[in-house]
């Protein structure tokens, strides 16, 4: 696979930074786009021009839920606005019931510490946290099977580990989870927008990301999915008024819950970052997920080949089905490598043991050979 379904050429001119680096961190930060600018430019203009237009800022977060909604393949009703992934999954931990019996949440090592703390903060209420390990870079469905049982309230698994790169089998689990009772949370941040998700068939009962890894955006804002047929059973304690059914009531004294995902919305929405996050994802739907996944996997299969054909030690499965396009490649000191690279104008990402090479859409096969002579060289010290 030599080039993607869409025009890359096209799509590299509109990423004003390709013109002198090789942005490869996408598991961290997003490289700015014209659309994704001129969105931002957008909200600072009319804040400019027109000191305050609550109407259209309040109407582009609204933009923004239906787009992720439109990512997930759901409705905007079954979507929240957050701040951040933990934002979100505090929210959600908040409207749990963790006093009875059934009060185990099993997460998987590879869960990013954020969402790790969440739970844990949870155990001052009642929760008990068990883990599900990692081993070799990744965690095998089986794990799951030995640590569910039927006073597991909610199952904790990432689509993608921000370590290895490694792809979790999200239905798989959801049977597991289900099966004994107990609600699966999704973390997508490391997948999404690299890959077609849809969360209604996922097996899921909630699934958050935020924007500024593979969907282009900026930090300060997130999304939540709830499915619909459990919503009404959630009343979190960490709300606010965008939370009330009608956030425009202004009654102090009165605590209701906006009809589905809605009651899991906090306070005054991200206004600028909904601006950036619908643009970013306005861009990837238009390009195809499928297209963009396909050409992903190639570019990520690249990484994993020419790493190992170097010399180099890779983190986790090798297996394409299994990775997100994130990979991990093992050094000694991998915040030494980033510098080195970076001097070269090359965008990594050091993360423990390993420098992190992650593509996306609007990267070529040759920078990913690019980025792989250089990191070999650079952890070989020549
Ligand atoms: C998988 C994953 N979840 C969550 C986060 C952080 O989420 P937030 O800072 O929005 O709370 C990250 C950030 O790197 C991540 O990779």
């Amino acid at each position: 696979m030599n080039t993607p379904a869409y025009d890359l050429d096209e799509v590299r001119r509109q990423i004003p930074i390709l013109g002198t680096h090789i942005p490869m961190n996408n598991c961290s930060q997003a490289p700015q786009s014209d659309v994704t600018r001129a969105a931002a430019l957008e909200y600072l203009a009319s804040w400019a021009e027109d000191g305050m237009d609550w109407d259209t800022w309040i109407a582009r977060t609204e933009q923004a839920r239906a787009e992720f909604a439109a990512f997930v393949g759901a409705d905007p009703a079954d979507v929240a606005v957050a701040a951040s992934v933990s934002q979100a999954t505090s929210s959600v931990a908040s409207a749990l019931p963790w006093r009875g019996r059934r009060n185990r949440i099993v997460a998987s090592g590879a869960e990013f510490p954020t969402v790790g703390h969440v739970w844990l903060a949870q155990e001052r209420y009642g929760a008990v946290v068990d883990w599900v390990p990692v081993r070799d870079g990744a965690v095998e469905v089986e794990e799951y099977e030995k640590h569910i049982d039927d006073q597991t309230l909610v199952v904790s698994a990432c689509r993608g580990y921000y370590q290895t790169g490694f792809k979790q089998d999200i239905p798989a689990i959801a049977d597991l989870a289900h099966a004994k009772g107990a609600l699966l949370f999704v973390d997508a941040y490391q997948t999404m927008g690299s890959e077609a998700f849809d969360a209604p068939s996922s097996g899921a009962d909630f699934v958050t990301s935020g924007n500024l890894k593979f969907l282009m955006g900026i930090p300060g804002i997130a999304f939540l999915w709830v499915k619909p047929e459990i919503t009404s059973r959630f009343e979190p304690s960490i709300t606010g008024w965008f939370g009330r059914a009608n956030p425009y009531a202004f009654e102090t004294r009165r605590l209701d819950w906006a009809e589905g995902a809605r009651r899991f919305d906090l306070g005054t929405p991200p206004i600028m970052e909904a601006y950036v996050a619908a643009a970013g994802m306005a861009w990837l739907r238009e390009l195809g997920l499928e297209a963009i996944e396909s050409w992903n996997t190639w570019l990520g299969q690249r990484c994993v080949e020419g790493a190992l054909e170097r010399g180099l030690d890779v983190l986790g499965p090798h297996d394409p089905a299994r990775r997100a396009p994130t990979t991990a490649i093992v050094c000694d000191d991998a915040h030494a490598v980033e510098a080195t690279l970076r001097e070269q104008r090359i965008i990594a990402s050091a993360r423990g043991p390993a420098i992190r090479l992650a593509p996306h859409f609007y990267n070529s096969t040759d920078d990913v050979d690019r980025a792989l002579d250089a990191t070999a060289a650079a952890i070989r010290g020549e």
